[in-house]
């Protein structure tokens, strides 16, 4: 994997790009994370940068980190909407590239004294690396993140509840075979940027909750598949 500077530049780029209020607001939901932590989680990873091709590339999204203040919303919303069920559920990270929700997962777990179960997984190993790292430079373990693709993730020892979350992995086809995997399970979906909004409520995932901040980073919605809407 090829993993480009990150630097002023980047900072042009977005100030140029027709949004000029993307830098502010890119250091403060991406940057300010790692220089806090000294974690390796801001800077994107193009495909054409991933080197190596997983099973399933042609499906799947490059690499860039969750915005802070979105995975911070979705703590908030999902214990809201599971009350006293909330440390039932698994937490997973569908495409946890270097970890970044996974790490504000954690801590904000510990935070609230949740003994909630946290995983994620990547179907590109290099990605799988950093996020352990990360982990272990946190938490002092690289925790419970591994190597795997949406169709070949084992949720079988998790439990019967999965709390999922993906900030737009795949496209559609994909997502079509991943939530039909979740069929069998009571799942609860975090889906930041949700492209395919289409495809969940179409497999009859119902949207609980929702946050349109007025950019695909700071929008999600959180479904489920055994609750009604609590919206
Ligand atoms: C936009 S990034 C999200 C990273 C992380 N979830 C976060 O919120 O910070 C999407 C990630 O999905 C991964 N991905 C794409 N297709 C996948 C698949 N079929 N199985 C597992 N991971 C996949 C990519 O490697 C990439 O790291």
């Amino acid at each position: 994997m090829r993993t480009p500077a990150f630097g002023w530049r980047d900072y042009w780029r977005m100030l140029t790009s027709g949004r000029p209020w993307l830098p502010w607001r890119y250091f403060r939901e991406a940057h300010a994370f790692d220089l806090r932590r000294g974690t390796d989680t801001h800077a994107r990873v193009m495909k054409a940068d991933f080197g190596a091709e997983p099973a399933g590339f042609a499906e799947g999204t490059f690499y860039m980190a969750s915005w802070t203040s979105e995975i911070d919303w979705a703590f908030r919303e999902t214990r809201a909407l599971l009350g006293t069920d909330f440390d039932t559920f698994t937490f997973v990270d569908v495409g946890c590239g270097k970890g970044k929700a996974v790490l504000r997962w954690t801590e904000l777990c510990a935070r609230a004294s949740s003994a909630q179960r946290i995983a994620g997984f990547d179907y590109h190993e290099p990605l799988v690396a950093v996020a352990r790292r990360n982990h272990a430079k946190l938490f002092g373990a690289p925790g419970l993140i591994t190597t795997a693709g949406a169709e070949t993730f084992d949720f079988a020892p998790l439990g019967g509840r999965v709390l999922c979350y993906l900030y737009n992995p795949f496209g559609p086809g994909l997502m079509r075979r991943f939530l039909g995997r979740l069929s069998g399970l009571d799942a609860v979906v975090i889906y930041n940027n949700p492209a395919e909004d289409a495809t969940l409520r179409e497999l009859g995932f119902v949207a609980c909750r929702t946050k349109d901040g007025g950019c695909p980073n700071a929008h999600t919605i959180i479904y489920a598949n055994r609750r009604g809407s609590a919206n």
